[in-house]
């Protein structure tokens, strides 16, 4: 089972940097789409908020010790900090970017916990999934919307 609650903590490490990368998007977009973006970044960072915590008591359900530093989370997590990303386009596709490698990972550990008879912890990260995988296509429409870079 520590398998799986290290996982886990990997994904608390990937909801925190998402949390943060998220309102900086929120702030600093600019651009003919900023209210739709500022908004929709808010509902983002408000589901990384959420499903935060969810990772985090499901750890401590399992027994094990959910990470709770900064410096834990950036040394754990699988993405990188927002940089970069200027315009509106370099953000969406930085975070579409980003919720495609978390849903490959969240699968991986899906499939681990499966394994471990935990179908409990499947069906929270399946959520999670579903929940990215709609964002994915909503911010995927978005950006083909929005003037392409020349
Ligand atoms: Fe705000």
């Amino acid at each position: 089972m520590s398998k799986v609650t290290d996982r886990l903590n990997i994904h608390l490490a990937d909801w925190n940097l998402l949390y943060t990368k998220l309102h900086h998007y929120h702030w600093y977009v600019t651009g003919p789409n900023f209210l739709a973006l500022h908004a929709k970044f808010e509902e983002l960072y408000d589901y990384a908020g959420t499903s935060l915590d969810e990772v985090a008591e499901r750890i401590l359900a399992l027994g094990g010790k959910p990470i709770s530093t900064l410096k834990q989370y950036l040394d754990q997590t699988m993405l990188t900090e927002a940089g970069k990303e200027k315009t509106a386009e370099d953000m969406l596709e930085s975070v579409i970017k980003d919720f495609r490698t978390v849903v490959d990972s969240l699968k991986e550990t899906g499939e681990m916990a499966d394994e471990a008879g935990d179908s409990v912890t499947t069906d929270m990260l399946n959520g999670h999934i579903e929940e990215l995988q709609k964002q994915i296509w909503m911010l995927t429409a978005t950006a083909k919307g929005l003037p392409v870079k020349a």
